[in-house]
């Protein structure tokens, strides 16, 4: 096992959080239970905030940054796990409260791990990192609630083709539910049919302000957006369904009115993927691993070494990034 190694840490540098490539050893880490030798970690809007500096993602300093990782387990002393064991880690604070992803070694408790099905490489697992678990737990929490079913009313996704909604595209037609995706650009609407969108829907038809009940359309939905375009679509789903909102891509306002609820039994379910209880997770990567077409995935990502690192956070922050990152720690 390498003495030392290179993780990317942000400190206090005059009062303000500033991140580097900085050498550590197993003694720096902290002292969970599970040592987990990182193969891949990905790189979100809030990593691209934490890595330049410009938002105050960690909560105390130093913090290693990455709010996602995969890789195996080197060492542990809790029962769960045991050496060669491969997992995935998103959430539970890293990065902010807890040092993450972005490093060769990491240590964490027990229960913030899941196991990573045999289906994913780490590069894979990575390309679906919070967004596309994310969307898991959304397309769970709306069959649990029994708002949707193959072959019924057509099922709504918002901010489609970014990382949540593209994967709940995915994820939703592999069960054979008719997907309704909303999005800006047109230009994806041929990669969305591909993930098995079989109607569009322009983001702007769910941006103006409607009536608070409109016709029933949606048996349920997945919005990432937020605001006018979750009260839109509150508004049109039908008596009994329910949308799963995880995102405030566009705003985080709720500008509406109880009547779809009173008047409809509609749902607004809520989904936060950070604090997600460990059965959740597990449920949400069997989907993930059963329904997510392998060919599909590998279209949603690209893999970058270690060092660009500092140079990719510049480039989400300003919306120069196409579908979705996997950092290659190890290169
Ligand atoms: N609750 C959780 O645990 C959790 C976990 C992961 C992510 N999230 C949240 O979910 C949201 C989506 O994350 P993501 O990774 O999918 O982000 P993303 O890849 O940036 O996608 C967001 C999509 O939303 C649409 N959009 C962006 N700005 C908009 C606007 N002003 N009005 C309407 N639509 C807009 C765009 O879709 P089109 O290009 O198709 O129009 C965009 O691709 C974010 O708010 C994120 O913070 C929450």
């Amino acid at each position: 096992m390498a003495e030392n190694f290179t993780a990317f840490v942000i400190e206090d540098v005059g009062g303000k959080p500033k991140g580097g490539f900085t050498t550590l050893t197993l003694a720096d880490l902290p002292d969970n239970d599970v040592l987990v030798e990182v193969a891949c970690s990905t790189l979100n809007y809030k990593d691209g905030l934490a890595v330049s500096g410009k938002g105050r993602i960690a909560r105390k300093l130093p913090m290693v940054a990455g709010i996602d990782l995969a890789g195996t387990v080197v060492e542990s002393r809790s029962p769960a796990w045991k050496p060669g064991d491969k997992v995935v880690a998103n959430g539970w604070g890293l990065s902010e409260t807890q040092w993450g992803g972005y490093t060769r070694f990491q240590r964490l408790k027990a229960e913030w791990l899941t196991r990573l099905p045999d289906a994913f490489s780490f590069e894979e697992a990575m390309g679906i990192g919070t967004a596309g678990y994310t969307a898991a737990l959304c397309v769970d929490a709306l069959e649990r609630w029994g708002a949707i079913r193959p072959g019924g009313k057509e099922v709504l996704v918002t901010g489609a083709a970014g990382g949540v909604g593209s994967i709940a595209v995915a994820l939703l037609a592999k069960r054979g539910y008719p997907v309704v995706a909303s999005t800006g650009r047109p230009e994806t609407h041929d990669y969305l049919r591909g993930l098995g969108a079989s109607d569009f829907i322009d983001r702007a038809a769910l941006l103006e302000k409607g009536a608070p009940l409109q016709k029933e359309r949606w048996a349920g939905g997945v919005d990432s957006v937020g605001g006018q375009t979750l009260v839109n679509a509150l508004s049109q789903t039908a008596w009994g369904g329910a949308i799963a909102a995880c995102g405030l891509a566009g705003s985080s306002d709720l500008p509406g009115t109880v009547l779809p609820h009173i008047l409809r039994s509609v749902a607004l379910l809520g989904v936060d993927s950070v604090m997600a209880p460990p059965d959740r997770r597990d449920a949400a990567w069997t989907r993930l691993a059963r329904d997510l077409d392998r060919s599909a995935l590998k279209t949603m990502y690209e893999v970058q070494p270690f060092d660009a690192l500092p140079e990719l956070a510049t480039k989400i922050l300003a919306g120069n990034i196409r579908g979705r990152v996997v950092v290659d720690v190890t290169r």
